[in-house]
């Protein structure tokens, strides 16, 4: 039997580059990157496997850019939602997000809250957006509340109070723009997904790209530690 892709994570990099080479401003890189987010999104709520996609929009790093390039990823957030609300309601898909919100402004959060909201009878795709995500902060968290709870610690127990683990194991992890690391991004699940990396820029990313991925993961042998 060949290898479902159920959940596919990515790293959406490449966005700062591709507005680079163009002599463009980064946040236009971003701007076509959001766009290049509704297509991918589409594609997968119509995918027969797919049911999860996980995109890591902000990480716990991204504070660390320049004030003005974080207003505007902020900004652009809160109107994609705002805008693309119909379009997930209308593809039958879920939004959540993963992450810690409150370092977030309070509309945006507001707006989240209202995505997540009108979308939660969507059953043909769930997508996962990573804001203000970081997985080695997730996992001590959850070590925290299992400590103050007390009880064994094990793999289950240590999984259950993780807030990512209510999407299921990563089949497929993505990273564009060429960079071959994990940024802190869903590494507890992850342990057994199967790793792409591909030196095209998130902009000008595709389905059929995506596709192809998906098609050489199917003839990847998955062993899960076994033989
Ligand atoms: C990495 O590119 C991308 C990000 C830090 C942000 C991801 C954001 C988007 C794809 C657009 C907005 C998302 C949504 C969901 C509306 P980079 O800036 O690190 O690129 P570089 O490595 O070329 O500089």
């Amino acid at each position: 039997m060949s290898n479902i892709a159920r959940h596919i994570a990515i790293i959406m990099d490449g966005n700062g580059r591709w507005a680079g080479e163009r002599g463009l401003k980064r946040i236009k890189g971003h701007e076509r990157g959001a766009e290049v987010v509704r297509t991918i999104t589409t594609y997968a709520s119509r995918h027969p496997e797919i049911e999860v996609l996980t995109l890591y929009a902000f990480s716990t790093e991204n504070w660390k850019r320049p004030k003005m390039e974080v207003d505007f990823l902020m900004r652009l957030l809160k109107n994609y939602l705002q805008k693309e609300t119909a379009t997930y309601i209308k593809n039958e898909t879920r939004f959540e997000t993963i992450g810690d919100l409150s370092r977030f402004s309070p509309a945006l959060r507001e707006q989240i809250e209202k995505t997540r909201e009108a979308t939660r009878h969507g059953e043909k795709l769930t997508q996962v957006l990573a804001l203000n995500y970081g997985s080695q902060d997730e996992i001590a968290r959850a070590a925290r509340q299992l400590c103050e709870k007390g009880g064994a610690v094990t793999v289950d127990t240590l999984e259950a109070q993780l807030e990512s683990a209510r999407f299921g194991p990563v089949d497929i992890l993505l990273r564009t723009g060429g960079e071959q690391r994990l940024s802190n991004f869903l590494l507890w699940q992850s342990a057994y997904a199967e790793l792409f990396f591909t030196q095209t820029l998130w902009p000008d990313f595709t389905p059929e790209e995506l596709e192809s991925i998906i098609d050489r993961f199917k003839r990847r042998h998955r062993r899960f530690g076994g033989i």
